[in-house]
């Protein structure tokens, strides 16, 4: 199921983000006992970060993995799992064996794509395909998510939940470990944070015209028996005419 929700603000993407977040975690917690969460990278979720660690979730029963990475050591100011170290991590009471960085082996990310699907593995016992509570993502404005960029044969896989590749479309030239679609397709519930006009185009075509996954990764998102939300500022809303809500 796709919801569309549209805020007037960064501001309030960012407050609507936590508020969702925060009843993902109850809800997760309150059914099965934990949340997973698998966090963003870019700009436009660090603001939400930053107030989500303000926000009341039971952080010993909460796990969070990054759904992409870029081929760099953690404390490299280009890291996602940095940046939710710095803007998160670091300021909440969460167990050091709840968090999972995605880049255990700097310069070798097919190793670190393995890595991680070990850890999911026994995270996620038993599952076909690991079930995330929650799953964060972003857009960028050529259509990808993650890093599935457009034209790039990651976007087809469909036989392992992680996996490595070059560089998109977007600075820094680094490779890049990923979250793959049937892994994001697995999820109960994921939220894309999309902000600023310039994503507009990418949003009316993902969203009013079913635009092709292979020159718009993050129109491939849909999972199979969850909720995916696109949550957008008025900015990225500028070009839609799908009905809202
Ligand atoms: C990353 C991402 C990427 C990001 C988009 C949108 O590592 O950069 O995970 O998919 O979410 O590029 O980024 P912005 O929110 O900065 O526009």
């Amino acid at each position: 199921m796709r919801n569309i929700e549209i805020v007037a603000s960064p501001e309030a993407l960012a407050a609507r983000a936590v508020a969702l977040t925060v009843a993902a975690a109850n809800q997760a917690i309150a059914a099965r006992g934990r949340f997973m969460v698998a966090l963003t990278g870019g700009s436009t979720p660090e603001r939400a970060y930053t107030v989500l660690a303000d926000a009341h979730i039971d952080w010993s029963k909460t796990y969070i993995f990054t759904e992409d990475d870029r081929d760099v050591p953690i404390d490299d100011p280009r890291s996602n799992f940095g940046l939710a170290r710095r803007t998160l991590i670091d300021r909440i009471d969460i167990p050091a064996g709840n968090v999972f960085p995605m880049v255990t082996t700097p310069g070798n990310p097919a190793a670190s794509a393995e890595a991680y699907i070990d850890i999911l593995r026994r995270l996620f016992p038993g599952e076909t395909v690991p079930s995330f509570d929650m799953i964060h993502l972003g857009m960028g404005d050529d259509g990808h998510t993650a890093s599935l960029f457009p034209g790039h044969p990651s976007v087809h896989v469909v036989d392992r939940w992680v996996v490595s590749g070059p560089p998109g479309t977007l600075p820094p030239p680094v490779d890049r470990v990923t979250f793959t679609l049937p892994l994001l397709n697995a999820a109960r519930q994921v939220l894309f944070l999309v902000s600023g006009d310039k994503k507009a185009q990418m949003v009316h075509e993902i969203l009013d015209e079913q635009a092709s996954v292979d020159s718009h990764p993050a129109g491939g998102v849909d999972p199979l028996n969850g909720t995916v939300t696109w949550l957008l500022d008025e900015g990225a809303a500028t070009k839609l005419v799908t009905p809202r809500g």
